[in-house]
């Protein structure tokens, strides 16, 4: 069966893909950034391996690269996310909190992919997902605030497309996806969708995956979305 490795699988839709994974048969390398008690992760049945691994620690991402050779990846997936704080206007900005979340949605993705890059190749379906947002669309961005996060999904955009160009040799696909406005503790209890839907959404549009989708951003329905 193919391995899927998930970052941020403690909680939210990286929780729900380690579920839905581990039911469907598959490896499941669930990551998180305090693997002792992690509470339903632990109670999931299946192969499940639990790492630890905060991925803005750059020597941590080297070091489980490193614990993992030898292991195909078929799908990598940069799920591990946070907002930063909501509805900071451009005059109380706060900068180092910008760069923190630059830091975790941003940077952390192209580390990791680059880290697993081998691990990835190695396997039969080679692909590289990264759960970005809607919010990330510049065309649709018609209201002011949220600068952080906003900003940080439409770098990540940016920089996975440049990696899907890079590896694009070697047979890797590497696509973006909004996963739906979820009710998990980001998205809030109001959101539209619950993390079944959304989960059972993108793993059915990953499964359909092909070379010609790598660079693209999509809907977890597997809907294209403008940039
Ligand atoms: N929910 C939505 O409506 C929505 C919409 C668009 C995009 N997204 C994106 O979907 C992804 C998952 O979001 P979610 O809704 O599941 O959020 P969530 O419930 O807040 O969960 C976020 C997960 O990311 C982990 N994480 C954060 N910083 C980390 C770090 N430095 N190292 C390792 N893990 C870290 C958290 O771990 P801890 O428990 O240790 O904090 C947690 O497991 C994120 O990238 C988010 O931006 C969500």
């Amino acid at each position: 069966m193919p391995t899927v490795m998930i970052t941020g699988a403690n909680r939210g839709l990286g929780l729900e893909q380690a579920r839905q994974y581990a039911a469907d048969g598959w490896t499941v390398i669930a990551t998180c950034r305090n693997p002792i008690g992690v509470g339903e992760l632990a109670t999931i049945e299946g192969d499940v391996q639990v790492h630890g691994l905060d991925v803005t620690d750059h020597r941590q991402v080297d070091r489980l690269a490193s614990d993992l050779q030898g292991t195909a990846i078929d799908v990598l997936v940069n799920n591990a996310g946070i907002y930063g704080p909501r509805g900071m206007g451009a005059a109380d900005m706060d900068y180092a909190e910008w760069e923190q979340v630059l830091r975790t949605n941003t940077l952390s993705p192209l580390k990791i992919s680059t880290a697993f890059a081998d691990h990835v190749a190695a396997s039969d379906q080679k692909k590289v997902v990264t759960i970005s947002s809607i919010m990330a669309s510049i065309g649709g961005t018609t209201s002011g605030a949220d600068y952080i996060y906003r900003s940080s999904k439409a770098a990540v955009n940016m920089v996975m497309r440049i990696f899907a160009n890079d590896v694009a040799a070697r047979g890797i696909i590497c696509v973006m996806f909004h996963p739906g406005w979820v009710q998990t503790d980001m998205g809030g209890p109001g959101a539209d969708i619950d993390e079944v839907t959304s989960v059972t959404g993108l793993r059915g549009t990953i499964a359909g995956l092909t070379t010609s989708d790598s660079g693209e951003f999509f809907n977890y329905d597997g809907t294209s979305l403008p940039w």
